[in-house]
């Protein structure tokens, strides 16, 4: 048996329980892996007290259970030690250090059992599991966003809306790593972890609207709900991108028709993750071009209380550690 946090159906953080499950047997083509970190994300508070948006709340809840999560053990991205492999499985052994995101959450236990051939990668040697589990949310967002869908290039102007949030953090350093020129906006309490994070220019979103500076930029990412395509459109280049990870029934449409027309560009995207952008961000980890900014560790008995922290907006990435002994993290 392990323990585990268990959502019952939707609610606040008090909703959460913590209960003896059996561990998961992994499928022939699946791993067990033993958590030794899990990340708690405004995604995963998201789903916890059932907000899927206004666009998106019949189809979110369609996806992910009508009156609770249809997997009541959530938690999507982890990073922990392969305790044994299906029958199936080459790509891993027993006593791999890996990490990565399950979709259909199961993080915020003691095992998880995952395909061998999803969003998983090996941890690399310099960070601690900690670390590595606070990262394919976030960064893994992020760099989709950023290279994937908008294709920043080196030298392009960035405006990262949120820039000290859970994706904005590592929009701004991946911003910086593909070479681009970023500015980042968020409040007043975190421009100083904005500029730490690397951003060029830094702004007060209660001191000053970006979009009476005179200045453009190429790409507008949007992580806050914060502006919108009409609103960053006289400031974007006439090739100019506004991201965002907010779906509205005007984003879809602006989407459509700006794809067609000269001009700027509205995204939008919806992001999982992928076996191929796990390894990616292994990568970026072990080159040290992204850092993930752990400020909190909670056992899991006192999920609870790590999902209060990260409502509070902690500025920095929120972990369970789901084991008695917290340096199992490290
Ligand atoms: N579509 C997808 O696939 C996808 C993927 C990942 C996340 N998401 C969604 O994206 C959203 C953001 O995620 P997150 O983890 O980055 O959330 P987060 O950690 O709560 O970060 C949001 C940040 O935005 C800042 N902010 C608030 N108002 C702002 C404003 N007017 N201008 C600029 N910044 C402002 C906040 O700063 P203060 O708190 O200091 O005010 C905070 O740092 C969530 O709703 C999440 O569900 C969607």
């Amino acid at each position: 048996m392990m323990n585990a946090a268990f959502t019952p159906s939707y609610g606040p953080a008090s909703i959460l329980e913590v209960r003896s499950l059996p561990i998961p047997t992994p499928k022939p083509h699946e791993v067990l892996v033993h958590v030794r970190a899990s990340a708690v994300t405004a995604g995963d508070l998201r789903v916890r007290s059932g907000d899927f948006g206004a666009l998106l709340s019949v189809v979110g809840r369609a996806f992910m259970g009508f009156f609770g999560p249809r997997h009541p053990v959530q938690g999507t991205a982890f990073s922990g030690v392969v305790a044994s492999v299906g029958d199936a499985v080459d790509r891993f052994a027993v006593g791999d250090a890996v990490f990565g995101s399950s979709p259909s959450g199961g993080a915020w236990a003691e095992y998880i059992a995952v395909p061998a051939d999803g969003a998983l990668a090996r941890r690399p040697e310099n960070v601690s599991h900690a670390e590595a589990a606070a990262v394919p949310y976030g960064a893994g967002t992020a760099w989709h966003c950023l290279n994937d869908l908008a294709r920043v290039q080196a030298g392009e102007r960035v405006l990262v809306l949120g820039g000290a949030g859970g994706v904005g953090r590592f929009a701004v350093r991946i911003a910086r790593h593909l070479g681009a020129h970023v500015t980042a906006v968020g409040s007043r309490a975190s421009l100083d972890v904005m500029r730490e994070l690397g951003a060029d220019e830094v702004l007060d979103y209660r001191a000053v609207d970006f979009a009476t500076l005179g200045e453009t930029w190429d790409v507008v990412f949007d992580t806050a709900d914060a502006s919108s395509f009409r609103h960053s459109r006289p400031v974007l280049t006439e090739r100019g991108r506004y991201v965002t990870l907010y779906a509205s029934l005007g984003v879809l449409v602006q989407m459509l028709v700006s794809r067609w027309g000269r001009g700027p560009r509205a995204l939008f995207a919806v992001v999982a993750g992928t076996r191929e952008r796990t390894e990616l961000l292994a990568d970026l980890l072990s080159r040290g071009a992204i850092r993930p900014r752990v400020v909190a560790r909670f056992p899991i008995e006192a999920v609870a209380e790590a999902h209060r922290r990260a409502e509070q907006g902690a500025g920095g990435d929120v972990l369970v550690v789901p084991s008695a002994s917290p340096e199992q993290a490290a």
